[in-house]
């Protein structure tokens, strides 16, 4: 295959606006200035991928409105391959997130055009999925386009996000599974220490586990062994992407060949570098950038 990574997911317009608090129902609070950055995870996977120097195809869909236009300039920007970006009549996919006064993010998605990826799409680019070594999906776009990418894909890399239940034939296809505290949670059904959570995880079925922990870092859990990977310590600007721009990065160091922990150690930093500027996209390193962490 041409690339190195392929990425079937969802393209968003996120709209951000920092707050002191959100508001309750019936309450009206004031924000800061609104910015319109280009986003959805699957996009925000591509992107870093890309910044890092890895070749990147996105299958996804955006809108024909004007946020479709300049989401696909985004994309074009930072070398995304956009061959197989399609337009489905009406709006694009739209973030409404708030910033909160520690970089923390709240987050409403109109999936829009991302709701209308299909099996057909994916069928479609058969030849580009199995080729690629890495596939990696997330879940702004329809399940069974998930699953059918994930049928297709030599490798997959999953990240349960947003988190919703999925069958087990997923689960076990997943080369590493890709999940926050919160998502662990909601796939276990209960919380616990984070190296407990990964085995937990592992005994589902997917071949291998990544629990990502923000500032903590990552456990990896593999057949036998468990792995803590702690992270660089920085000041949080905005933490919005900064799991997909890991994500991004784990699977870029996977298509190179690197061990899932090794890969890991180096996905903690580009998340890590992310949430110091606002953002995603906008916010995801450059292979020189990450020198400095
Ligand atoms: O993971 C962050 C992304 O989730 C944002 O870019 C936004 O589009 C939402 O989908
Ligand atoms: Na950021």
């Amino acid at each position: 295959s041409p690339y190195d990574v392929v990425v079937v997911g969802s393209v968003n317009a996120d709209l951000i606006v920092r707050v002191d608090r959100r508001p309750a129902p019936g309450e009206t609070v004031f924000g800061g200035d609104l910015a319109v950055h280009p986003g959805g995870k699957g996009a925000n996977q591509a992107v870093a991928a890309a910044r890092l120097g890895a070749r990147v195809a996105l299958l996804g869909r955006v809108g024909s409105d004007a946020n479709g236009e300049f989401l696909r300039r985004a994309l074009s920007g930072d070398g995304v391959d956009l061959g197989h970006l399609l337009e489905t009549p009406g709006p694009s996919g739209v973030a409404l997130i708030t910033v909160g006064p520690d970089g923390d993010n709240s987050i409403i998605v109109s999936p829009a055009a991302n709701g209308r990826l299909s099996e057909d799409d994916v069928a479609a680019a058969a030849g580009l999925l199995d080729r690629a070594r890495i596939v990696s999906l997330q879940l702004e776009t329809p399940l069974a386009t998930v699953l059918a990418a994930a049928r297709a894909a030599a490798r997959v890399v999953f990240n349960l996000s947003p988190p919703a239940p999925v069958p087990g034939e997923l689960l076990a296809r997943c080369d590493p599974l890709v999940v926050n505290e919160h998502e662990a949670e909601f796939l276990l059904g209960e919380r616990g220490a984070p190296d407990r959570q990964a085995r937990a995880l592992l005994a589902l079925g997917p071949r291998s586990v990544v629990v990502t922990l923000g500032a903590d870092g990552a456990v990896v859990a593999e057949p036998g062994a468990v792995t803590a990977v702690p992270s660089p310590r920085v000041a949080p600007v905005d933490t919005t992407g900064a799991g997909d721009a890991f994500t991004g990065a784990l699977t870029w160091r996977l298509s190179r060949g690197d061990d899932l922990v090794t890969a890991t150690e180096f996905a903690v930093r580009v998340g890590a570098a992310s949430v110091r500027k606002p953002g995603a996209q906008g916010s995801y390193p450059y292979l020189e950038e990450l020198k400095v962490l």
